[in-house]
C-alpha cells in the first residue's frame, strides 16, 4: 500500500515544509503597503543576517535562487568586464553562463565534478589573472554535494586581487556555516526551499559596503533585479514590487524555528545527517561521489556503475514513496543525489537508507538487511 499524499521529498530542494511554516502561510492576504507587511519585511531581512553571517540588511527578492544570482551579476559586473567564475558542477556553471549573458569576459576554472576548488588552486589560476573585477564561487554546488572551502577561497581572493567575491550560497546557507562579514565576503545569495524551509519563489541577498560602492557605479540594463532600488525601498520598510507575501508569512515562522533550536545545534544537525546518510550507503557498497573532507551537510550523491542502474533505483525508490534527485548534466544517469538539509531528521534518513535496501533488494541487488540502517544507527548512537 502507498498513500499517495504520503511520500518522503529527499531530494536537494525543494524541501519539505513544515506544517508550522505551511500554517503560517494559510493567513489571509494583506496589503504589500500595509504597516503589518512592512514588519514582516525589515523583520525577516534583519533576522536573516545570523544565518548570512552579516550586519548587512537583507535584500528580499520574489524570484527562484537563480534570480539571486542574475542579480548578483548584473548588478556587480558591467559588459566586457573580466571575472573569474569556479565552476565546480551545474550551478557554478550557471554563474558563469549568467555572466557571459551579461557581456562579462568569463575566465572558467572548471574543476572536475565531484571535486572542491582548493584554495592553491584559486590562487594559481588568479595569479595570472590578477585583473579580475570579481569572483564567482558556489558555496555548497548541489549537482555533487562538494562543499566549497570558502572562507579560504575568500582570502586568497583578497591576497591575489581586488575583485569582490560574489558567493552562491543557495543549498548551504541555513544549513551550513557561513560568516559573510567574517570571510570577507561581497555578495551572498540564497534561496527559499533549501535548507531555509520555504516554497519555492523566494530568494536573499546580502551585499558588503564595498560592493555597494561597485553597484552604484555599474553600468548596464537592470530593472527587476537592481539592487539598489530593493535597499532604497527597504530603508523604506517595503519592497519596490508586490512581495510573495506569503512567503513573508512562512519566513516569520521559519525564522521562530531557527532561533528556538539555534544555529549551531542547526549545524551540528546537518553534519549528523549527512554523517549517517554516508555511513549507510557505505554499509550498502556503492560508491560515493565526494570525498568525506569535502562532502556538504545538505546533500550526498552516489554513483551508480556496472551492477547498478540509478534511474531504476530512483524509480524503485519512488514506488515505495522516496523522491531522491537525478544527476544533472553529464552526471545524469551516472549518480542519484539524497537531499537531507532543513526540515529533515535522523528518523528521515533511516527511513531513506531503508527504503534504499528494499529498493536493491527488488532490482536483484544482494543486501544484507539492516546493514544501511545499523550503519546509520551506530553513527546516531555516538551523539
Ligand atoms: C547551488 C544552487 N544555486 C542556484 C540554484 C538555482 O535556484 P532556483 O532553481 O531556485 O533558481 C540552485 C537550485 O537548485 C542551487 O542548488
Amino acid at each position: 500500500m502507498r498513500l499517495d499524499e504520503k511520500f518522503h521529498l529527499r531530494i536537494p530542494g525543494p524541501t519539505p515544509v513544515p506544517p508550522r511554516v505551511q500554517h503560517a502561510m494559510n493567513r489571509p492576504m494583506i496589503g504589500h503597503r500595509s504597516a503589518e507587511c512592512s514588519r514582516l519585511v525589515l523583520d525577516g531581512s534583519r533576522r536573516l543576517r545570523k544565518v548570512f553571517g552579516t550586519r548587512e540588511d537583507i535584500l528580499i527578492i520574489t524570484g527562484s535562487g537563480t534570480s539571486a544570482l542574475e542579480a548578483a551579476v548584473s548588478n556587480a559586473v558591467a559588459p566586457e568586464e573580466e571575472v573569474a567564475v569556479v565552476v565546480t558542477g551545474a550551478f557554478g556553471d550557471r554563474f558563469a553562463q549568467i555572466a557571459d549573458r551579461f557581456g562579462a569576459r568569463v575566465h572558467r576554472l572548471d574543476i572536475p565534478w565531484g571535486e572542491a576548488c582548493s584554495p592553491d588552486r584559486l590562487s594559481r589560476f588568479l595569479a595570472d589573472r590578477p585583473q579580475v573585477k570579481a569572483v564567482f564561487l558556489t558555496h555548497c554546488e548541489t549537482s555533487t554535494g562538494v562543499l566549497n572551502p570558502i572562507r579560504d577561497l575568500a582570502s586568497v581572493i583578497r591576497d591575489r586581487t581586488d575583485a569582490l567575491i560574489i558567493v552562491d550560497g543557495v543549498s548551504s546557507l541555513g544549513g551550513v556555516p557561513c560568516a559573510m562579514d567574517e570571510w570577507g565576503i561581497d555578495i551572498l545569495v540564497t534561496g527559499s526551499q533549501k535548507a531555509l524551509m520555504l516554497p519555492p519563489g523566494m530568494a536573499f541577498v546580502a551585499v558588503s559596503s564595498r560592493a555597494w560602492e561597485v553597484i552604484r557605479q555599474t553600468e548596464g540594463p537592470r530593472f527587476y533585479l537592481d539592487l539598489r532600488t530593493y535597499r532604497e525601498q527597504l530603508q523604506k520598510e517595503t519592497t519596490p514590487y508586490t512581495p510573495g507575501i506569503a512567503h513573508l508569512f512562512g519566513l516569520e515562522a521559519v525564522l521562530d524555528m531557527i532561533e528556538e533550536e539555534g544555529l549551531e545545534n542547526i549545524f551540528a544537525r546537518h553534519r549528523l545527517l549527512m554523517e549517517m546518510t554516508r555511513a549507510g550507503i557505505r554499509a550498502l557498497e556503492l560508491p560515493l561521489l565526494t570525498e568525506d573532507a569535502v562532502a556538504s551537510p545538505t546533500v550526498t550523491a552516489v554513483r551508480g556503475g556496472d551492477d547498478l542502474d540509478v534511474s531504476a533505483l530512483q524509480q524503485e525508490l519512488h514506488r515505495l514513496g522516496v523522491i531522491v534527485a537525478s544527476g544533472q548534466q553529464y552526471l545524469k544517469g551516472k549518480i542519484f543525489r539524497i537531499g537531507h538539509m532543513g526540515y529533515c531528521d535522523p528518523l528521515d534518513i533511516l527511513t531513506l537508507l531503508s527504503a534504499t535496501e528494499t529498493a536493491l533488494h527488488r532490482l536483484g541487488i544482494p543486501v544484507q538487511w539492516g546493514a544501511a540502517v545499523g550503519a546509520a544507527e551506530e553513527v546516531w548512537s555516538r551523539v
